[in-house]
């Protein structure tokens, strides 16, 4: 990684660890918090994902199954949408209050997991966080829950914990085990909690188009940035190249875009070439974290690169 000049790295949370330890020896791209990134790749792409990946792997029909999704961040907010359509009911468990009340306000009961992990058929997490979904959890599960993961790794479910004697393992097809209580109860594990929808489903290419498009666009202005523009340190894309991804995808659906008026652009304070969105325009995603996202607003780089704090 010394050796290179630029590094676009979707696990962001390592590079600002890196950038804080003083060892980052490289300018780089968090290209995973770049909007057109989050909407797509994490809400829409699993929003449609999760049914696939779950029919694919199940055959379980969704309606009137009760089911808990753990965190309501982008990929929460996908999931939960899509299940309630399908006739759901939706339980969601969140820590962030700003995420809470999104989930209430959007119609989803929030509870604490310990309040309806008896009862649920199905859960789901998707918080990047670990060991979400305990042993203590999984002991109180019904018969027959299904218990998957959405989030980026398979910590969130403490899957080492039911590798214990006294649990039968029956694989009963590719990614899909029974894990068997000395009662007879069992629970389904999906992908022995890794991503459900990478490892039981396909992802849409229009989805990887936008995310590859981003990570390429990143490469190209590190690359090309002039000496001193990007120091040793984790950068967010600048907002109008996050723009300009959306806009190479538009014509796919025949999609005209409004241009400002001269005067429209004036009264606004907006060019008519974008950006268009300050870059606060977005709640900050984990509030309370040790990440700063609209920390430290440089205008000298690119005109509109926002630098991340690193304490
Ligand atoms: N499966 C996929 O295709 C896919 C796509 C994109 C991202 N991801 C991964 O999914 C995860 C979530 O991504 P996101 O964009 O939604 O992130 P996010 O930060 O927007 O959402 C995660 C939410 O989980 C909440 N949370 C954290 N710990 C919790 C806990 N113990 N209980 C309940 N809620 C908790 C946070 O408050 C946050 O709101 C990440 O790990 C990401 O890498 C997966």
């Amino acid at each position: 990684m010394c050796s290179a000049k630029v590094a676009v790295f979707p696990f962001f949370r390592r590079l600002y660890q890196l950038s804080k330890a003083g060892r980052l020896c490289v300018p780089a791209m968090n290209v995973n918090d770049s909007i057109t990134k989050q909407k797509f790749d994490n809400l829409y792409c699993c929003r449609e994902s999760i049914l696939d990946g779950l029919k694919r792997s199940t055959d379980v029909m969704f309606g009137g199954k009760q089911v808990v999704v753990c965190g309501y961040g982008e990929v929460g907010k996908g999931c939960s949408a899509a299940l309630k359509a399908m006739g759901s009911v939706v339980y969601v468990t969140e820590v962030d209050p700003i995420c809470a009340l999104q989930a209430c306000m959007d119609g989803f009961r929030l509870v604490k997991l310990n309040e309806v992990i008896r009862q649920v058929d199905l859960v789901i997490t998707c918080t990047g966080n670990k060991n979400v979904v305990a042993r203590e959890y999984l002991d109180r599960m019904k018969n027959g829950c299904i218990v998957c993961n959405m989030g980026h790794s398979n910590t969130e479910i403490d899957v080492v914990s039911l590798r214990t004697p006294e649990l039968t393992w029956e694989k009963v097809r590719s990614q899909v085990d029974h894990v068997i209580w000395p009662d007879g109860k069992r629970i389904i594990l999906l992908a022995e909690g890794r991503l459900l929808n990478l490892s039981c489903s396909t992802v849409p290419t229009f989805v990887l188009s936008i995310t590859a498009t981003t990570q390429a666009l990143a490469l190209i202005e590190l690359y090309n940035a002039p000496e001193g523009r990007y120091k040793q340190d984790v950068y967010l894309l600048p907002k109008k190249m996050d723009e300009f991804v959306a806009s190479l995808h538009l014509p796919t659906f025949d999609a005209h875009l409004t241009e400002l008026t001269d005067e429209q652009g004036k009264y606004l304070g907006l060019s008519k070439t974008g950006p268009f969105k300050p870059n606060y325009y977005r709640r900050t995603r984990r509030p309370g974290s040790d990440l700063c996202l609209w920390g430290n607003y440089s205008p000298a780089l690119t005109g509109n690169t926002t630098t991340m704090m690193s304490d």
